[in-house]
């Protein structure tokens, strides 16, 4: 589904990225982790079109997107979350999710039709709340679903996911987990998951690409992963247990 190349990020003489290249196959749930300043959020950036890349190729689904406009990948069908959110802040928390749907998706959707997708999609991700509440009533898990229920108003085939459990408390977590499994498996969506809960994000993924000073150092299931020496001492610290 998405294929990378070579994929170079330099700020100034600093190279955040060196040469990543990785693939991310359809339905599959592939877990992105490494140390702070590993490049994850920078790859993310690159791939949805927010930052340049210096060198490389991306291809989603069979096309080359290097060079393209936010807008335009997402209306392909590849969608992000950030990992700091930032909502439109004077709209109502379903307002912020329907302009997801009635800009973000392949097909341009009615207001009305924006807006009943925005209740189903704050239903999925679980958010309580009074859609017609301020979302700066929402508290950091709060914040998190609802970044997450932007990304997927915009019907994505491809899900990039910076650290959605950000501020959850451990049932909180545990329920997160399951609820991206869901969003694979009802909508189908694809996911790149970059997340530092080790134990929860073990579980859920199928695969894992490893990250560090901007360079890929592993890549395979959980369970190698969690072993690999170089992996230990570079990010894990010991090994995980999986449960
Ligand atoms: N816009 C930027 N300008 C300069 N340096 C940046 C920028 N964005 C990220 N970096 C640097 O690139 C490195 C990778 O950052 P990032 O991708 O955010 O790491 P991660 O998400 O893995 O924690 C860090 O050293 C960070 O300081
Ligand atoms: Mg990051």
């Amino acid at each position: 589904m998405l294929t990378v190349s070579g994929l170079t990020k330099r700020f100034g003489g600093f190279i955040a990225l060196n040469k990543v290249s990785f693939e991310v196959i359809e339905g599959e749930i592939l877990g992105l982790i490494g140390p702070n300043g590993s490049g994850k959020t920078t790859a993310f950036n690159c791939i949805s079109g927010a930052l340049a890349t210096s060198e490389g190729s991306i291809r989603f689904q069979g096309e080359e997107i290097v060079g393209m406009t936010p807008d335009a990948i997402c209306h392909r069908g590849l969608a992000r979350t950030f990992q700091i959110p930032r909502p439109f802040r004077k709209l109502s928390i379903l307002e912020n999710v329907a302009v997801a749907a009635h800009f973000g998706a392949t097909v341009r959707t009615s207001e009305a039709e924006a807006r009943h997708r925005a209740v189903e999609v704050l239903g999925l991700v679980g958010l309580p709340a009074d859609p017609e509440a301020d979302p700066t009533l929402l508290g950091a898990g709060g914040l998190k679903k609802l970044e997450l229920a932007r990304a997927l108003a915009t019907r994505p085939k491809l899900l990039l996911a910076d650290e959605s459990l950000g501020g959850l408390d451990p049932t909180e977590m545990a329920s997160a987990a399951d609820m991206l499994r869901r969003v694979r498996g009802e909508l189908g969506v694809t996911i790149v998951w970059v997340e530092h809960i080790m134990a929860t994000l073990m579980r859920v993924v199928d695969r894992v690409v490893v990250l560090d000073h901007g360079e890929k150092i592993a890549e395979g299931p959980p369970a190698a992963i969690a072993e690999d020496p170089r992996v230990i001492e570079a990010y894990l610290g010991e090994k995980v247990v999986l449960a």
